[in-house]
């Protein structure tokens, strides 16, 4: 039989306080559950939307060493950002609570202690990587060596991000310590683990075969977890951030970030209702949904079940609607190579452009697969989307009505054939919308609200209200009703997908409220109903919009290849006196031009102390011949000449090659006599 549900509560992952929030957070975790809330608020269902800040674990003290301030600093400011971003975007969160509130701390405090007392744990010691000159043990992402795979310098204790092994701190060769660069050695500890190989023998069929209607990513990362065999997972750490392990003789030791992390549903619901969150958490009526991104479906539907089984008092996920991941122009999304379109950017770029981003991230989700996010598809989705077909027929049907009838809704008279048929072919939308997102189809479901508008386009293009107006005045009062129905089922449809256009829409409608029940209906707004002002709902983006946000990423590129940069191997030593015989000088850019039917070279007359010299150089690309005039550049002056297209070139004027193979000339610091030499 079909359990029945009194309430839904639904989070989203707590992201990480160590930076901002961006596109791939938006379509993997927040957006789709945003719109799965705001529907089931539409469906005036009880439900609850839980987030807030992950703010413990170690790349948050690494961040922190990194600026020379303290960790509270650093979530302190990152969980205003990420709460900014979020609030900007219309993420519509009942709580966004925080992992370092003292209600945290306290509920997962007392969690691992009834875990602790019930005997849910196992002791046990193990050999860890101490640095004996900071007196602390080292977490993985401190300890770096040669990876034993590809060999690469500079692999972390858990993965080489080279060839992107995973390891565990000991394979390293030669590890060394990033906190004070010591060589750290290997000493005792002892840690509690949750024996995961003692759940297996449950969590295996309540999900294999109690859930087999989660998403096939999510059952197939879950299968492959129990066919490798469950083991048990370490819940804390000898670290100094995080905490404290509510244990006597555990001094120095925290909880594990991913063990406190998730508890942060629960304390964030705590904050939100302090008298009344266990129904909440602990009712079999209670449906619990978690949005995630798939790198966290293993903690969420294993890890976290087993914490709260072995608890005993609260009840499990029923779904965990994980994504894949969202790649950026082709890239990998990358936070620490600053590959991401981060949304506190976007919103000082683009402003009052939230629900374009919104539509664009649901209509390529990745829901079933990883997906690409471009510049390019974002502006063509907007133009020949969002302004072309929902934009441009909301306008049009307004505007006919402020022209032929001063913007009040005309009467419907007799339906044609072609009007009934119209109708047909919407009639289901609300049954579709809610199949698909009640399936979490996101995607799919935005893509049946968009059909309305394909629907009212052709219908008015069609219909020809503007022509028929001269010939059957009534029949325009019938094709422009049911316009304006589909445009109040188009304010509708769009509440969860798009929530700022939706009110925009509705203020031009003069509705004050979208009644979900009423989606599909063609009597939304009746005869006589005066409109508001008709406003365009969607701009077109210019090609410098996007052009602009495409440099940004060039810039960063760029960026990232001079960090990168490695100096070339020094060549083998020469003796002085064979230094001596390069005879270099300074000379003096008389007259510069390009060389004819070449792209690459430039021609120079130098004054060189004596005769003056011609010497033809490739550097074109990098400079305008006449911005070169008057400098004063190094040149090799005996080198024998050569004839480079045509010209005979006595000399060669030394650049300096950077990282991106650009040139740049090598001048003087101070003006001198030219012909000086330099050695
Ligand atoms: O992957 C992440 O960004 C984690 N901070 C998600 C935590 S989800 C939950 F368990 F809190
Ligand atoms: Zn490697």
């Amino acid at each position: 039989m079909e359990k029945k549900f009194n309430r839904t509560l639904v989070t989203a992952a707590l992201p990480y306080a160590n930076g901002g929030v961006h596109i791939g957070h938006l379509a993997g975790v927040y957006v789709p559950a945003d719109i799965y809330v705001r529907y089931l608020r539409l469906k005036k269902r009880d439900v609850l939307f839980v987030c807030g800040s992950d703010e413990h674990g170690v790349p948050v003290t690494i961040r922190a060493r990194k600026e020379g301030c303290t960790p509270q600093e650093v979530v302190d400011r990152y969980n205003k950002i990420i709460r900014e971003s979020f609030e900007g975007f219309g993420i519509s969160f009942d709580v966004f609570g925080r992992t370092t509130s003292e209600v945290h701390k306290k509920t997962a405090s007392d969690f691992f202690r009834k875990l602790y007392d019930k005997g849910e744990f196992v002791e046990q010691e193990s050999e860890q990587y101490y640095d004996e000159e900071a007196h602390t043990f080292l977490a993985d992402r401190y300890i770096t060596g040669e990876c034993p795979h590809c060999h690469a310098e500079g692999a972390y204790g858990d993965q080489c991000e080279k060839c992107g092994t995973a390891l565990s701190p000991t394979e390293l060769i030669n590890p060394r310590s990033t906190v004070s660069g010591s060589k750290p050695v290997l000493r005792k500890t002892k840690h509690w683990y949750l024996p995961l190989d003692k759940h297996q023998k449950w969590l295996e069929p309540w999900i294999t075969e109690q859930h087999k209607e989660w998403r096939s990513n999510v059952m197939g990362q879950c299968k492959s977890w129990f066919d490798m065999g469950l083991k048990p997972r370490a819940v804390s750490r000898d670290l100094e951030w995080g905490i404290p392990v509510p244990v006597e003789g555990a001094e120095g030791k925290v909880l594990y970030v991913w063990f406190d992390a998730p508890i942060g549903y629960i304390s964030n619901t705590k904050e939100l209702l302090p008298n009344d969150w266990e129904k909440w958490w602990k009712s079999d009526d209670t449906r619990l949904i978690h949005f995630i991104g798939k790198d966290n479906i293993v903690f969420h539907c294993i890890v976290f079940p087993a914490m709260l089984k072995a608890e005993g008092s609260y009840i499990l996920p029923d779904n965990v609607p994980a994504n894949e991941f969202l790649n950026l122009e082709d890239d990998k999304i990358s936070t620490s190579r600053n590959w991401a379109v981060w949304l506190d950017e976007y919103l000082k770029d683009l402003p009052g452009k939230q629900d374009v981003l919104r539509y664009v991230l649901t209509a390529n989700a990745p829901e079933t697969k990883d997906n690409n996010f471009t510049w390019k598809d974002f502006q063509a989705r907007n133009n020949n989307e969002l302004v072309a077909v929902y934009g441009n027929f909301v306008n049009r049907a307004l505007q006919l009505t402020k022209k032929y009838y001063n913007g009040v809704v005309p009467a419907a008279g007799e339906l044609t054939d072609y009007d009934r048929q119209t109708i047909e072919e919407f009639k289901d939308v609300k049954a579709e919308v809610e199949r698909l997102i009640e399936g979490f189809r996101f995607r799919d479901a935005q893509k049946e609200a968009m059909n309305l508008a394909r629907i009212g386009n052709k219908y008015l293009a069609d219909s020809e209200p503007w022509k028929v107006i001269k010939t059957d005045p009534e029949r325009v009062k019938t094709v422009l009703n049911l316009s304006l129905q589909l445009v109040a089922n188009l304010a509708i449809a769009f509440e969860p997908f798009l929530p700022f256009s939706s009110e925009k829409l509705r203020q031009m409608l003069h509705i004050d409220e979208a009644q979900w029940d009423r989606l599909g209906a063609t009597d939304l707004l009746p005869e006589g109903h005066v409109l508001g002002e008709p406003a365009l709902l969607f701009e077109k983006i210019e090609d410098s919009v996007v052009e602009a946000q495409v440099q940004k990423l060039l810039d960063t590129k760029k960026a990232n290849e001079a960090a990168n940069f490695k100096a070339a191997p020094v060549k083998e030593n020469i003796p002085f006196e064979q230094f001596e015989k390069l005879d270099v000088r300074v000379g003096t850019v008389l007259s510069c031009e390009k060389v004819k039917k070449s792209k690459k070279l430039l021609k120079f007359e130098i004054a060189d102390g004596a005769e003056n010299r011609t010497i033809v150089s490739g550097i074109a690309q990098y400079y305008q011949p006449e911005d070169l005039v008057g400098k004063q550049v190094c040149f090799v002056a005996n080198l024998a000449p050569r004839t480079i297209n045509g010209i005979e070139s006595q000399g060669m004027i030394l650049s300096a090659v950077n990282f991106d193979d650009s040139l740049s000339v090598v001048t003087v610091d101070r003006k001198v006599v030219a012909g000086s030499q330099v050695g």
